[in-house]
């Protein structure tokens, strides 16, 4: 079979493609057909006097998403997506769809994601599907090339792993299990096991507040390390992001093309070092004088770019007049793109006040909400690591800086322009009465981690690992404002369906 992904081997050959009516406009002897395959698009030109009556009458009939086989001879175009146009010979309809709700008009969020097994065939959810194809495969190349094991953990478990407030439980015969939270602590066990292992599966966390970074289901990357302290942990993350981003860059340019996505700030994260920034200097930084000034200087810079657009948008609206009819479509698209950032900009100016006095009274201890870690991470281009967290605020199995009781050997990766922490990890606390310790002030049971404490009894060793989330990774690579458009079937608070 012939895909529309690989026309360029078939130049001027006759093929025929299988596939659906993704967009279609006629003129009096011709009509151009944009046909999907799951591949890719092309534009296939039928013409009144090149097919039989029959074909002819069949593409009369055509709308939008009917499914067909098109046969034509391969043209180069460089005007046509892809590069290539079919010059249709003939064609068989399978079937003529009924009315398509998704037209290619704007369409409401929830309407879309009420149609999400629809929605998921339009050209962005279809180019940010790809993306986290890519990203999956890059994740298993990275671990597999670098002698790592992969290994699943349970998704029934008897225990929680990251703290008890959003568990979802579940019957289990004559038992309560919950849904994973994380495979982190049968990783550990593994690591014991194999020495580098990573597990890839979904996690579940009841999280009840409606974020643009929160699932109650998503996949979780978590690589664990026998003999790995803090630091290599971090170094190991830092190659990791790299490599992942590198792939994408290098595979789907066509992809990231599709979403507008600005790739010159992910380039930075190939060539730049990250930032490694303690805690402790994290929340200077959040309250200094410096970030008070930056939020200043942006709220300028915000006006004058939205005065900038304001008035290109009048200067085209003079224009589009008389402006040839192609040139009246590249307008109004310009206009559509411009009232969008002008959302933005609006939105963000009536948001600086309060991540201003949010980062100002911030006190030590706390966590970062979503808000501190976007001032975190707007003066950079790439991830930054911020490490060692104050340990009240982290889970029981994080080894403490002996250096400073305090604080956890921890570290979350912050992802740049907003899009905030993509991954935790931290060094594991090895020794076995510490962690008895542990457990007791998290009021964890003991009987319920035994299996746990015995890989500190037999054999223990330092060791570290992370976590990565695969939708807000997807979500930053593909410049998603929002997590429900990086998996093909989001759950969060109130979708259980499609
Ligand atoms: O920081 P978290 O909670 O870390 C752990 O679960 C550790 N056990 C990982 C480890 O050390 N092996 O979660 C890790 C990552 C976060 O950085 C975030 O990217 C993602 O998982 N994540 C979520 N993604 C979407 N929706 C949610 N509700 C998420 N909660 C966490
Ligand atoms: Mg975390």
């Amino acid at each position: 079979m012939v895909y529309i992904a690989n026309l360029a081997e078939h130049k001027d050959q006759q093929v025929t493609l299988k596939g659906w009516i993704y967009n279609f406009r006629s003129s009096k002897n011709l009509y151009f057909l944009e046909v999907r395959d799951g591949s890719g698009i092309c534009q296939c030109v039928v013409a009144k006097d090149s097919v039989s009556e029959e074909a002819w009458d069949a593409a009369e009939t055509l709308r939008q998403e009917s499914s067909l086989e098109i046969t034509g001879t391969v043209v180069e175009d460089e005007r046509s997506i892809g590069g290539y146009e079919l010059q249709v010979s003939d064609l068989d309809v399978i079937q003529i769809a009924k009315d398509y709700p998704i037209t290619l008009k704007e369409h409401g969020v929830d309407f879309l994601m009420e149609n999400r097994h629809l929605w998921l065939r339009s050209r962005r959810q279809w180019a940010a599907m790809r993306v986290r194809n890519e990203i999956i495969y890059a994740i298993h190349t990275f671990f597999q090339e670098r002698g790592f094991i992969q290994m699943d953990a349970p998704i029934f478990t008897g225990n929680a792993a990251e703290g008890t407030t959003n568990l979802f439980e579940t019957e289990y015969f004559d038992e309560q299990a919950y849904l994973t939270q994380s495979g982190q602590l049968y990783g550990e066990a593994l690591a014991m096991a194999h020495g580098l292992i990573y597990t890839f599966g979904p996690t579940f966390r009841a999280e009840k507040s409606k974020t643009r970074r929160h699932l109650t289901e998503f996949w979780m990357i978590e690589p664990e390390m026998a003999f790995y302290d803090l630091e290599m942990n971090m170094e190991l993350a830092e190659d990791f992001i790299r490599f992942v981003v590198k792939r994408v860059l290098d595979r789907r340019p066509d992809e990231l093309d599709i979403l507008q996505r600005d790739t010159s700030i992910l380039k930075k994260t190939v060539s730049e070092d990250f930032p490694r920034i303690s805690y402790g200097e994290a929340v200077e930084t959040l309250k200094s004088e410096e970030m008070a000034d930056m939020l200043d200087q942006m709220v300028e810079d915000r006006r004058a770019e939205e005065a900038t657009l304001r008035e290109e948008r009048r200067e085209i609206k003079k224009e589009r007049g008389q402006a040839k009819k192609w040139r009246k479509a590249q307008i109004d698209q310009r206009i559509k793109d411009i009232a969008a950032r002008i959302d933005q900009i609006e939105e963000d100016l009536r948001n600086i006040p309060d991540w201003r006095a949010s980062a100002l009274n911030f006190k030590w201890g706390e966590d970062f909400g979503g808000s501190d870690e976007t001032l975190l991470t707007m003066q950079y281009d790439t991830p930054i690591l911020v490490h060692r967290y104050p340990a009240d605020i982290k889970a029981f199995y994080m080894k403490r800086d002996p250096e400073d009781e305090k604080l956890a050997l921890a570290v979350d990766m912050l992802a740049p322009e907003g899009y905030g922490e993509i991954i935790g990890g931290s060094e594991r606390e090895a020794d076995l009465d510490t962690l008895k310790k542990r457990l007791a002030e998290h009021d964890l049971s003991e009987e319920v981690f035994s299996w746990y404490l015995d890989l500190r009894k037999y054999g223990t060793v330092p060791h570290s690992g992370f976590g990565l989330g695969l939708e807000r990774t997807v979500a930053w690579l593909c410049g998603l404002d929002h997590v429900r458009e990086t998996i093909p079937f989001p759950r969060m608070m109130g979708r259980l369906t499609p």
